[in-house]
């Protein structure tokens, strides 16, 4: 495939100004029913048209049409092209800005004073959402807006109810992502946007959604959803990279040999736990290798010997533990035991990376290290059951979520059972 940057179609020129009187949504608005089926195939055409160029063999498949990605049927040799994206066609934090100007600015002020800064990128492609929604089938954009999810399982998307049922990590990842569209819901009504857009959660909450899940941080305060190229899938292994060059065209290339009837897959995140792209995505990544190990209750600790959540894991294939959670829980341990002088002398070694001083330390306290860890472990074995049991107990119909739920808990079990069963080895 040979790839053509002037290949920009006439007439493709997406339309800037955008309504500023209240009125009924237009005719022709996307259709958010959840029993609406993507249309995908539309969209494809549609991006084809606009010189959306992919690697012969590359396909759009669905085990279950509900998720749709790309797969080759043909080998791709590392280094080939796999999908090319005009500028044209994408969204970006910059050219919302510039279309919008002062009318995105007075929102995102409002994000400013909730201390949401960090979120302003993700606003901007947001308000592009809405802004192309509201103008129905008039947008250029329509077929790829009727091609996308009506249903997403994302933090923003669950309930109080759903929050009840997960460990206190998760839950307070996805509650994070709910009271961020909160506030983008509040930001926005500023915007100039009908009042049936703005009154109207259920768009709202999508166009979160599909900003949320189908953009990427490109860093330098930018966020970009290139069509066709924001339905790569997650893996913890990958066969795609992105890039974008100076001119903002994009560009899916294969990383490695990838042999015919291969997904072809990209990463949204670090894959070493899943629950963090659980609650922003809204699906398990069981080639994971382990998780948080939920030690909610010393994240003070945590932060003091300068770790992150993301270094405090259980392996789940061999019920491992990272040697960070020991320190961890020792310190936690130290602290709350009457020798003040043993917790700074663990902190002294841990932080200046004394090794010899801290297996000492370790050594001498292990037995209290094991109780206590064995207390967690145990008591979040029970509290798992106690999350599942209360999930099962919901309605399928108005707690469409709940597998999902129920998956991320098993995950989360499996590996604690085989921590617990290492530990009560030692
Ligand atoms: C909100 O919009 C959706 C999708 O267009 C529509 O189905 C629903 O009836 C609207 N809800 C209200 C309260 O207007
Ligand atoms: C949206 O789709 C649903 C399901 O197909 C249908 O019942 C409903 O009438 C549609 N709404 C509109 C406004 O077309």
């Amino acid at each position: 495939m040979k790839f053509c940057t002037a290949l920009l179609l006439a007439g493709f020129s997406p339309k800037s100004a955008i309504s500023f009187s209240y009125r009924a949504l237009p005719a022709g608005t996307v259709n958010l029913s959840s029993s609406v089926e993507r249309d995908v195939y539309n969209m494809a055409e549609w991006a084809a048209g606009y010189g959306v160029q992919q690697a012969e063999g590359v396909q759009l498949t669905s085990y279950d049409g509900q998720d749709y990605f790309p797969m080759t049927q043909t080998y791709i040799p590392a280094g080939s092209p796999v999908m090319y994206v005009p500028a044209d066609l994408t969204f970006t934090s910059s050219k919302s800005l510039r279309e919008f100007g002062n009318s995105l600015s007075m929102c995102e002020n409002q994000l400013i004073q909730a201390n949401l800064q960090d979120k302003v990128p993700l606003f901007r492609i947001f308000f592009k959402v809405v802004a192309e929604y509201e103008k129905g089938l008039d947008s250029p954009w329509y077929p790829w807006l009727n091609s996308l999810p009506r249903i997403f399982n994302t933090g923003a998307s669950m309930t109080y109810a759903c929050f009840d049922c997960l460990p206190p990590y998760a839950a307070y990842l996805a509650l994070s992502e709910r009271q961020n569209f909160v506030n983008f819901q509040k930001a926005i009504r500023n915007g100039p946007f009908s009042e049936e857009i703005l009154k109207n959660v259920t768009v709202l909450k999508w166009a979160y959604n599909v900003a949320l899940t189908r953009s990427t941080d490109i860093g330098g305060g930018e966020r970009v959803i290139a069509p066709l190229a924001d339905m790569f899938n997650h893996g913890s292994e990958t066969e795609i990279k992105i890039s974008f060059d100076g001119n903002g065209d994009c560009y899916a290339y294969a990383t490695v040999d990838v042999p015919a009837g291969s997904p072809l897959r990209v990463s949204y995140g670090d894959p070493t736990d899943p629950t963090p792209l659980f609650a922003s995505y809204g699906f398990l990544d069981e080639s994971s290798p382990g998780t948080f190990c939920k030690l909610m209750n010393m994240r003070s600790e945590m932060e003091a010997l300068g770790y992150t959540y993301a270094n405090l894991l259980f392996y789940r294939e061999t019920g491992g533990i990272s040697s960070e959670v020991y320190d961890v829980v020792l310190y936690h341990v130290l602290l709350n035991s009457d020798d003040a002088g043993a917790a700074d002398g663990f902190y002294r070694a841990v932080v200046s990376g004394d090794e010899g001083t801290k297996s000492q330390y370790h050594d001498q306290y292990w037995p209290y290290t094991k109780q206590e860890l064995q207390k967690h472990v145990d008591g979040t074995l029970r509290d798992l059951e106690r999350w599942s049991a209360k999930a099962n107990s919901y309605d399928l119909n108005t707690h469409p979520r709940v597998p999902l739920i129920l998956q991320h808990n098993a995950f989360v079990k499996e590996t604690f059972l085989r921590v617990k069963m290492n530990l009560d080895a030692m």
